[in-house]
């Protein structure tokens, strides 16, 4: 369970009951300023997690404060106690409860994922380079006697498995997985980004200390030069701490194993000390025709298919496409026999799903990325490549 997201509906039902409260003792200029912080922390939580199974829930909740903001501030005097609102959203109570038993920071996601290198297709490169950086160190630093890198960063399009790289390293090795998406450290919400990232290694060097590997995993770690930051001066700060730390686990603490994963898609809005922090930098390109060919495999193996299905036709086809739209268009494709299915009575069995499905779902699915653009990601590894 996320911390963030747990810290961000804590505080806003706290806001939420705080505007009742205003509210109810009349005090309507106190009950606006709560229920307005009450929405931004809904707002953020949103932001960070569109996706959470929460989300539908905040989203009316939030409409329903938003109302009545708008009502109190209208008419100030007249707005009554509303019973209609009810917060019901249950906090993440354990990730706020100060127990003896250390705890990761609010921000990050600790949860072991389930994906291992077998789930991705292709990219035997970038899974060979992991092996070499991470896993064979872990295992066997004796063999390691001039040391090894601990910032890898993986870089690529959108969509095309850097997460999932790094959630399946998890999985190698016998290690403790932490999950930081970037735009968390840098939210308001979770306090100063220049703390947060402190914590976050202090913890991880505390857990390696105690004879745990830990890998720390920074998801779209260019967030932490600044775009998502909301005060002046604080990316700065966040990335000068972030810079320190890495130069601590690489020298200082360089017998603990510490390792620092980062993934972008827009590699250029690092700057060179950054860059330079990474070692390892591993190129995350879109799939090959034999990894194409091999994620259909892997996306069509619980569906049913018509005979007529030819996935080498259908590799060739996808060529320019990332696995996160090969992903999607297979998902369109089944689609279509299951709308099928319930729009005509939903009886028996859905039809097996046809070529002609994917050849529909093409012709309006088009490549996420252009092909200006991963030009831009070769001309940035070649640049980089010596550095
Ligand atoms: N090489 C791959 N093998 C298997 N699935 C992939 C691959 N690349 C992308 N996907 C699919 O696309 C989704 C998004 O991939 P993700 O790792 O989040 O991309 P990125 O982090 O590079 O933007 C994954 O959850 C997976 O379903
Ligand atoms: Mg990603």
């Amino acid at each position: 369970m996320n911390g963030a997201r747990g810290v961000l509906l804590g505080a806003a039902r706290r806001y939420a009951l705080a505007f009742k409260e205003a509210e109810s003792r009349g005090d309507y200029e106190d009950a606006v300023v709560n229920l307005k912080r009450a929405v931004e922390a809904l707002e953020e939580y949103l932001r960070l997690y569109p996706d959470d199974f929460m989300a539908p829930r905040v989203r009316q909740i939030l409409e329903g404060y938003k109302r009545k903001l708008r009502e109190l501030e209208g008419r100030e005097a007249l707005a009554q106690a509303s019973d209609d609102e009810e917060y019901h959203v249950e906090v993440n109570g354990k990730a706020l409860k100060k127990s003896g038993v250390k705890e990761p920071p609010v921000f990050v996601l600790k949860e072991k994922p389930k994906v291992t290198f077998n789930d991705i297709a292709g990219l035997e490169e970038a899974k060979q380079a992991i092996r070499e950086a991470i896993i064979y160190p872990i295992r066997r630093p004796d063999l390691f006697p001039l040391g090894w890198p601990r910032g890898i960063l993986l870089f690529g399009p959108p969509g095309t498995g850097k997460t999932m790289l790094a959630a399946a390293v998890a999985n190698e090795v016998d290690g403790e997985f932490l999950y930081v998406d970037a735009a968390s450290i840098m939210s308001k919400w979770l306090g100063e980004g220049e703390k947060n990232v402190r914590k976050l290694f202090e913890y991880a060097r505390e857990r390696a200390r105690e004879g745990t590997p830990v890998i720390i995993f920074i998801d779209e770690i260019d967030a932490l030069l600044g775009v998502h930051s909301n005060e002046v001066g604080g990316e700065v700060r966040v990335r000068n701490q972030f810079l320190k730390e890495m130069d601590g686990i690489q020298d200082k603490d360089s017998n603990l194993h510490v390792y620092v994963i980062g993934a972008t898609n827009k590699p250029w809005k690092l700057d060179e000390p950054f860059i330079r922090r990474f070692q390892k930098r591993i190129y995350v390109p879109l799939p090959d025709r034999a990894a194409r060919r091999k994620l259909l495999e892997l996306l069509t193996s619980k569906i049913k298919l018509a005979p007529d299905v030819d996935l080498d036709k259908l590799a060739d086809m996808l060529e320019g496409y990332s696995g996160s739209d090969i992903r999607d268009i297979v998902q369109g494709a089944y689609m279509r026999t299951i709308r099928e299915y319930f729009e005509s009575g939903g009886k028996g069995e859905p039809r097996p799903v046809s070529m002609k499905d994917f050849i529909e779902i093409l012709k309006v699915r088009k490549p996420s990325v252009d092909k200006g653009m991963l030009k831009l990601y070769e001309e940035w590894y070649e640049r980089f490549k010596a550095l």
